[in-house]
């Protein structure tokens, strides 16, 4: 995907989107600097590495509302907790889309994130599944901290029969352990929800990060 193609996603989808569901938009002045600054530079790689770099104090998986259609296809009429949300911007955009989902961080790593939605749930969010076992149907978990163990130990954590809905690189990438991917293998799903979901994600070029479905047996 190049940058100009990464953009015109950026402008069509997201930020539409966001001003229509957002009474304070956050993002507006960086959407607007973005489109403006890195529209017609589109074939350096470097710039592409820049935009995400801005990114990432949004969120660190590229949020589409065409994906977004489809995982409410999934969640909706489920109980849903986000782990380790950051700004909370999966967790409005869902909620403003009629999930009924909660979401949890503890901003235990200082990732400067420019903004933090309201109704965040500050605790420990392996803690939290652990003692509210009949409080989710799914756990979203959208790029876990990497070289840690905390996917891990929300997977551990996580009821029986409940499923985990991973956005993140898988093996060797940037996000969790090998530890939780050993764990999550043989529990992957394949079904139509997930392919549809996989079929509208789109990510920055350079970027291996998927999203996953997991029901933990
Ligand atoms: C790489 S960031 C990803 C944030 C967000 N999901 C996104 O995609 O932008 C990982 C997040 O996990 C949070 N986190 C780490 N350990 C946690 C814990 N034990 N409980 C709750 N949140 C935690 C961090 O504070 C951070 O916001």
């Amino acid at each position: 995907m190049n940058t100009l193609k990464v953009l015109k996603l950026i402008d069509n989808d997201i930020y539409k989107e966001l001003c229509f569901h957002f009474d304070k938009i956050p993002n507006k002045k960086f959407y607007n600097k973005l489109v403006r600054k890195y529209t017609r530079l589109t074939k350096n790689r470097f710039l592409n590495v820049m935009i995400r770099f801005e990114y990432i104090h949004y969120t660190f998986a590229y949020i589409r509302y065409r994906l977004i259609k489809e995982m409410v296809k999934f969640l909706k009429n489920k109980k849903v907790i986000e782990v380790g949300c950051g700004t909370g911007l999966w967790y409005k955009y869902l909620q403003y889309q009629g999930v009924n989902i909660k979401a949890i961080d503890n901003y235990s790593i200082d990732y400067k994130f420019r903004f933090k939605a309201n109704g965040i749930i500050n605790k420990n969010a392996i803690k939290y599944i652990k003692k509210h076992k009949n409080s989710y149907d799914v756990i979203l978990m959208i790029w876990p901290p990497y070289d840690h163990d905390f996917a891990y130990n929300i997977w551990k954590n996580m009821k029986k029969g409940t499923y985990l809905l991973y956005i993140g690189e898988g093996y060797d990438g940037a996000c969790a352990n090998d530890k939780f991917f050993n764990a999550v293998e043989k529990y992957e799903i394949n079904n139509k929800y997930i392919q549809n979901m996989q079929k509208y994600f789109v990510t920055f070029m350079g970027m291996y990060d998927d999203v996953y479905l997991f029901k933990k047996k």
